[in-house]
């Protein structure tokens, strides 16, 4: 992905024993300290190999937030600030994100906000995320009265995506992940509508392989976009197609009772 601040990778890989071996992101970490923001749905299933295997290498702390949207708020924020604080890190800590979008979006904007921006790392872990939220630098919190209203423009130092973490995806959290993957399709590329109604059933099916291909090229359409509009003055509103309604949905109905992308 190209961006005005910098460039990164986006490494899709199938192999969950990558996440411990944890070989692809330590040469993006660049301090001796590390912070693992992760929740506490995902944490159980993912965190321990990948926080073992960093601390052979580093200081890491981990902050562990309440599962769901409507924890992707001010309070949640304050609980990594507060981790960051109690720690003592400072502006070389590297924070990762490990887990959706929620978890992204908030580990993010703390990662833009803390010590006036430090460094991050996304290991987005649903499709939703693998797809669009962890990759371009938008992140942030909801206010009450409206979502994603506080935030900042904030790239991360490189994106690993495994698709296995797929495996242990509830079925409705991967549907409204391939919402976000049809987005894509009708807003850049009939062809790939197609090759999607092809291998649906395959990807409904967890077919890592044919996932992994999806991926990639919602990666490849995004990081287009991003290189050349990343604070969204044009092209980049394509990306939101849907997404004023959806938004709507989401505020009035409650958050988490729709899904992003059922919404
Ligand atoms: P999410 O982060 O809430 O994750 C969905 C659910 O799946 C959660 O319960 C989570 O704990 C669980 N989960 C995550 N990984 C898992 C795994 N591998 N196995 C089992 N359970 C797992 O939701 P999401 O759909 O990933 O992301 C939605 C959020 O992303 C919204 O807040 C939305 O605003 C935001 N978003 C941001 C951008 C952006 O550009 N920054 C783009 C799209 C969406
Ligand atoms: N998800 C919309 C964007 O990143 O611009």
């Amino acid at each position: 992905v190209k961006t005005q601040s910098h460039d990164y990778p986006i490494v899709i890989t199938k192999d969950a024993r990558k996440l411990s071996m944890s070989e692809q992101i330590v040469p993006f970490i660049s301090g001796q300290q590390v912070l693992i923001v992760t929740n506490d749905t995902v944490a159980p299933l993912y965190l321990q190999p990948l926080q073992s295997a960093l601390e052979k290498s580093f200081t890491v702390k981990v902050c562990i937030l309440p599962d769901g949207e409507q924890y992707k708020n001010q309070t949640s924020i304050n609980q990594i600030y507060d981790a960051l604080m109690i720690e003592h890190f400072n502006r070389d800590v590297t924070l990762i994100a490990l887990g959706g979008g929620v978890v992204g979006d908030m580990t993010g904007f703390a990662a833009a906000s803390f010590m006036r921006g430090v460094n991050f790392i996304q290991i987005p872990t649903t499709l939703l995320s693998q797809v669009d939220s962890s990759v371009g630098g938008k992140t942030g919190i909801n206010h009450p009265q409206g979502k994603n209203m506080i935030g900042a423009f904030w790239q991360p130092q490189m994106v690993l995506a495994d698709m296995s973490t797929l495996q242990t995806l509830p079925p409705r959290e991967l549907s409204a992940g391939l919402a976000e993957v049809i987005k894509y399709a009708l807003i850049m590329d009939a062809d790939f509508l197609t090759w999607l109604e092809d291998n649906m059933a395959a990807m409904i099916a967890l077919d890592l392989e044919i996932l992994g291909q999806a991926v990639q090229r919602c990666c490849e359409y995004k990081a287009d976009i991003v290189a050349q509009d990343e604070r969204e003055s044009g092209v980049r509103a394509l990306l939101n197609f849907g997404h004023t309604f959806g938004h709507v949905i989401e505020t009035h109905e409650g958050y988490g009772n729709w899904l992003h992308g059922e919404a």
